[in-house]
């Protein structure tokens, strides 16, 4: 089973803070920490963690960041004949802040990321036509977003969008993939309702829903998730943990569930098992170093 997933990569440079310096103010901060991060790698890396084959297609940076990524996703077992530097460019990096109550708050650099252009996807075409299923988010060119989800349902290769970070999108495209899957923030801002609460959030899904989307899944952190169709409405309750940083759990669930969804068959599911995949994630430090294996996830009983 291959799975693609056609986005971004970045290196996080996260430090740990007490509170946010204001303007002009100069503040200690605890503690700082490096490690590989972007949505799509992170997605990737919870795929390839679990087992799962991936076709990684993503630009890296012509520097020692560059190359770590590569390096990085080669030592998971990644294909990553699509991997490719950018001459002359810096890597994609995002600087992270996290703070006591595992809140985090991300800026992102694209770098290299910017360069992953429609002609990317049609070049890795053969290989993409092996996979089950591509996943996108928004941290790459909007075009190749919309090229690669035009190319998916040319191909009969269904989508995942995770619309993150959020950007105003054109629906014509959007109602072809199988699953979106904001955040709150995310849906908050896609639809322009308010989503505070897990009854709100099925408000704004089922505007998508009316819109023409077939599958909405709001992940609703530690209030679980929620899946929306024109037929069903079903709230997943959260795993309780006690968080440490919450930084790449939205990766970690669409990672997890795309693979126990190809798996199992099931989206309740698979929606279950990633609510569980996620929820551990976020018990621990850094974005994929938080990340477990199959075997680590499937001996976890909390
Ligand atoms: O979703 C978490 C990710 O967002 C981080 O790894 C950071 O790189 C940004 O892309």
């Amino acid at each position: 089973m291959k799975v693609a997933v056609i986005g971004s990569n970045m290196i996080d440079l996260v430090t740990t803070i007490d509170r946010m310096p204001r303007l002009g103010e100069t503040l200690e901060a605890p503690a700082f920490g490096m490690g590989f991060g972007g949505k799509g790698a992170n997605q990737a890396v919870a795929l390839a963690k679990l087992g799962c084959e991936v076709l990684m297609v993503t630009k890296v940076g012509d520097d020692l960041f560059g190359r770590s990524v590569l390096e990085n996703f080669k030592n998971l077992g990644m294909d990553t004949r699509y991997v490719e530097p950018v001459p002359g460019a810096s890597n994609g990096v995002a600087p992270i802040f996290v703070d006591r109550d595992a809140n985090n708050s991300i800026l992102i650099v694209k770098g290299a990321n910017n360069a992953l252009k429609p002609a990317d996807v049609d070049r890795a075409a053969e290989d993409l036509r092996k996979c089950r299923m591509i996943i996108l988010q928004l941290e790459i060119d909007l075009a190749t977003v919309y090229h690669a989800i035009d190319w998916g349902e040319r191909n009969g290769i269904p989508v995942i969008l995770n619309p993150a970070p959020a950007a105003a999108l054109d629906f014509a495209y959007v109602r072809r993939t199988a699953f979106f899957v904001p955040n709150e923030t995310e849906l908050e801002l896609i639809t322009g309702m308010p989503v505070t609460s897990p009854e709100e959030a099925r408000q704004a899904a089922r505007s998508l829903v009316r819109d023409g989307v077939g599958n909405v899944i709001v992940t609703l952190g530690g209030k679980g998730s929620l899946w929306v169709t024109a037929g069903r409405e079903e709230l997943v309750p959260p795993c309780i943990v006690r968080p440490v940083d919450t930084t790449g759990a939205g990766d970690a669930f669409i990672g997890s569930f795309t693979y126990y969804y190809l798996r199992l068959g099931d989206v309740l599911t698979a929606m279950t098992l990633a609510n569980r995949y996620a929820a551990l994630s976020t018990t621990r430090p850094g974005t994929q170093t938080s990340f477990v294996t199959r075997e680590e996830f499937e001996r976890t009983d909390f």
